[in-house]
């Protein structure tokens, strides 16, 4: 049985695990403000909220409830935006009609919903990505914006610490979050098995389902999977003997918001604003980037670069192995179907190491890369000491660029031995032309995409003095 507590009514459902919980939302309980959209987690129209105990505290955030599968709500608190209704307007609608900010009100319920996870949230300081997986096709932004705006005028006497209950004396959300910690703490204690991980049993493993439920979600809805997000040993971020290590089902959230990570990549927030939306963020999980083995999977390429290894766990059997062999050809990879990936770990870097990702796609956010890149280099006195270039888009898998980053290790860093460095690079990919772009554009892109690494790296580096790589092409 799924048992978790929908709005303001604790429930427990036998239906399949594998459905997703916007189809139990409107076809088993007939809550229709959250609306089907693109089903792909585009859209917003389908947004709820998931509330959850962490470190003693209720966190909430938002999700796609099209790309959820109905067991990952398992024991938590969903919130439609029925469970935010008032008799009148809350502030959030009473801003959004106050500011003109819908008109034919498809999207409305999914605006409504972000801006009041928004609300809840202590460490959200930037009302605009609280929105930024909300799409609107008739309102137009300027007035969403100003609605965004009275909402934050809202917020400004509250204390981090208090941050529901505040939300609740200001009439935001309803009286009944009030007593939500303490019914989620109960079933918390009703409903947390062994935390054994039964692969056995299972068809598969789901991390967050963001990417498997936009290829297949009728095939997900009957499959027999085991859901990973929530196993308590899989979410971990720490540092052991000079390592980093992070549990496979860490979300993207998880390590925007973990100190450890903003201290070992102070920009890391700055790339993972190129990466999809806050509600698909907040589902997506790290092993899961890995396993889904796209040939431009941003995560996968930014761990490329780092040299991670990964721990795969059959039941009691472990093994290790450098992510950079886990791709043996197009989508086919170094795994067996009973093996998930337990932990991710890479070395912490020294002073003189610096990390750079791009990425290049037709929008700015919200897209897939046509080319993607990071770097890890460490120099001394103008020498490389050691580069560690990947890239994605280049190829069948997401790629170290062994034969570039062999190049630049040991050589002094001048725009010439960086020319050089792209190609070499381009002898060893191999893009192919789809709708992300032709072959050619794809190799300019990735000689582009190194330049910036050093430019944005090393900002005496002289960008008129690279050759030009257009001019090759
Ligand atoms: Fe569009 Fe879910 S229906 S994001
Ligand atoms: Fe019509 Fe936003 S008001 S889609």
């Amino acid at each position: 049985m799924i048992q978790f507590i929908l709005n303001n009514t604790n429930l427990s459902t036998a239906l399949p695990a594998g459905m997703t919980l916007l189809d139990f939302i409107r076809y088993e309980r007939q809550l229709v403000g959250t609306k089907i959209g693109c089903r792909e987690g585009d859209c917003g129209a389908c947004i709820i909220l998931v509330g959850q105990i962490k470190n003693g505290e209720i966190e909430y955030h938002s999700a796609t409830s099209c790309l959820m599968p109905l067991g990952n709500a398992h024991g938590k608190h969903i919130v439609t935006v029925e469970g935010i209704n008032f008799p009148g307007l809350s502030p959030v609608q009473q801003a959004m009609s106050d500011e003109g900010a819908t008109q034919c009100g498809f999207c409305t319920p999914g605006f409504v919903v972000s801006l009041t996870g928004f609300c809840m949230q202590k460490r959200n300081k930037d009302v605009v990505s609280a929105i930024d997986g909300n799409i609107c096709r008739c309102t137009g932004y300027k007035s969403i914006e100003r609605a965004t705006m009275n909402i934050v005028d809202l917020l400004k006497d509250r204390n981090e610490n208090d941050v529901i209950e505040f939300a609740v004396r200001k009439k935001i959300i309803p009286e009944y979050f009030s007593s939500i910690k303490k019914r989620l703490t109960e079933l918390s204690l009703k409903v947390n098995g062994s935390g054994e991980i039964d692969g056995a049993n299972s068809s598969m493993f789901v991390g967050g389902g963001t990417d498997l439920y936009v290829q297949k979600h009728e095939e997900m809805t009957h499959s027999k999977s085991q859901y990973l997000s929530d196993v308590p040993a899989l979410n971990s971020i720490r540092e052991e003997d000079g390592q980093c290590i992070l549990g496979g089902s860490v979300t993207v959230t998880d390590l925007i918001e973990s100190p450890l990570i903003r201290k070992i990549f102070p920009h890391f927030l700055k790339y993972s604003k190129l990466v999809s939306s806050t509600p698909i963020r907040n589902m997506a999980t790290l092993g899961g980037n890995f396993v889904n083995a796209s040939p431009i999977g941003d995560y996968t390429v930014f761990f490329l670069a780092l040299n991670a290894g990964i721990r795969l766990r059959d039941g009691k059997k472990t093994r290790e192995i450098p992510l950079r062999n886990f791709y043996k050809g197009y989508k086919t990879l170094d795994k067996l179907d009973k093996e998930y990936i337990e932990e991710i770990y890479f070395s912490l870097p020294d002073d003189s190491t610096l990390f750079n990702f791009e990425k290049v796609s037709k929008r700015t956010n919200l897209d897939i890369a046509s080319v993607n890149s990071a770097i890890k280099i460490s120099v001394k006195a103008e020498k490389i000491i050691i580069a560690e270039i990947s890239a994605g888009g280049v190829g069948p898998v997401p790629m170290y660029l062994k034969k570039a980053s062999e190049f630049l290790t040991d050589k002094n860093l001048s725009e010439e031995n960086i020319d050089l460095a792209c190609s070499v690079a381009g002898e060893e990919i191999s893009p192919i032309s789809d709708a992300r772009g032709a072959a050619t554009y794809k190799r300019f892109l990735l000689q582009q995409l190194i330049k910036a690494h050093f430019i944005t790296l090393f900002p005496a580096m002289r960008p008129e003095k690279f050759q030009s790589a257009y001019e090759e092409y």
